[in-house]
């Protein structure tokens, strides 16, 4: 069973083939083809949809071409064909769910639907070389630009949504204060370099509504907002640095926003392990790029009692590898959508 899916829910064009072990035993991976078009939105320091969809038209042929020549496969070859439906931005989702349905009904192949958020609460289970392992009960914590989500996952296709933001996901956060600290998009990566250097606990920021399942962190970009002009001297608008912020000051603000990004992600995802008494505690999503969330959160979890997987960083931001696995997965249990599933910008996983 080869699967090909495409994912446009946002800014990255990607497309991967993914074939599975003819016992359903794991998968090996053909090719996975990413166009990152950070530099396209960067100057606008975030994603211009118009700008997104016109470039996923242009690299989607590319990447398909590129992918079926890395897997050395001709496209007659493929059993099904996927694309992300949602969530995302609209008019990016309409170009890979179009370019999947043609082929679909072009080569008369079964079509999948796949809801991105299930290719990221899946992506810790894909395993290395040989991947594919078994999907066991966990509590996922997903982390990336648009979404920041605890969800209960009792198996394949069986969800249930714990918490979720009630404003800004965690990613946003990451980028709008790295914006204002005039560093580049996304800003979470670059956050993260800053805060190696520097001093989490020299600044102190809220940790909000510890005491709710949902996450609110709206209250802490504009925490770091206010703080800035006490710190950073003159504010400057008019040019690319709002804040004329010395080196130091620069890296212990980094670095006391992530601590207290990462301490509200970790208590919430313990709470929510322990109350769905499970024991494995799973993290996806760009976020979940960072080492620092990721060293902190395997402590917090084998100090409670829990096993912790990540998915491997190559599959925490967006690509189509996610979306073939959970395709695959859906189709070994006998899934297969409809040509005429529209695409969802707010599809929710549960
Ligand atoms: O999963 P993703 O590629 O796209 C969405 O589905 O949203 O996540 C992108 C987000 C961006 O907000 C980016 O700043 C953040 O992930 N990100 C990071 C890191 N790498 C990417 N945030 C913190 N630390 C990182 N190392
Ligand atoms: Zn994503």
């Amino acid at each position: 069973m080869t699967v090909l899916a495409i994912e446009t829910s946002c800014d990255e064009t990607a497309v991967a083939i993914l074939r599975g072990r003819d016992d359903d035993s794991g998968h090996e991976l053909l090719a996975s083809e990413v166009a990152s078009q950070v530099a396209a939105h960067e100057k606008y320091g975030g994603i211009v949809p118009e700008i997104a969809s016109r470039n996923h038209l242009i690299y989607a042929p590319r990447l398909l071409d590129r992918a079926a020549s890395a897997a050395k496969i001709g496209l007659t070859d493929i059993d099904a064909f996927a694309a992300t439906s949602g969530p995302g931005l609209a008019s990016s989702l309409m170009i890979g769910a179009s370019i999947a349905k043609g082929l679909a009904i072009g080569f008369g192949k079964p079509y999948l639907a796949i809801n991105h958020l299930e290719g990221h609460l899946l992506s810790p289970f894909f395993g290395g070389e040989d991947g594919g392992e078994q999907i066991r009960p966990n509590v996922s914590l997903i982390v990336s630009g648009g979404h920041t989500m605890l969800v209960l996952v009792r198996g394949l296709a069986d969800y249930q949504l714990i918490g979720h933001t009630v404003d800004d996901a965690a990613g946003e956060a990451f980028d709008k204060v790295a914006k204002m600290l005039g560093l580049g998009y996304p800003g979470g990566p670059e956050i993260e370099k800053r805060a190696r250097d520097g001093d989490p606990n020299r600044f102190d920021l809220p940790r909000s509504i510890l005491n709710s399942e949902n996450f609110s962190f709206s209250g802490l970009k504009t925490a770091v907002r206010y703080l800035l002009p006490k710190i950073g001297g003159e504010e400057r608008r008019l040019t690319q640095t709002p804040y004329n912020l010395d080196e130091r000051v620069s890296s212990d603000l980094c670095a006391s926003f992530q601590q207290a990004i990462i301490d509200v992600l970790m208590a919430k995802t313990i709470a929510a392990a322990r109350k769905c008494h499970v024991d494995l505690v799973t993290v996806s999503g760009g976020v979940s790029c960072n080492q620092e969330l990721r060293r902190q959160l395997s402590e917090a979890c084998s100090r409670k009692g829990f096993e912790f997987k990540s998915a491997e960083p190559w599959l925490c931001t967006d690509n189509a590898a996610m979306i073939a696995f959970a395709a695959l997965l859906r189709l070994q249990a006998g899934c297969e959508s409809q040509v005429t599933e529209e695409i969802d910008p707010n599809l929710k996983v549960a």
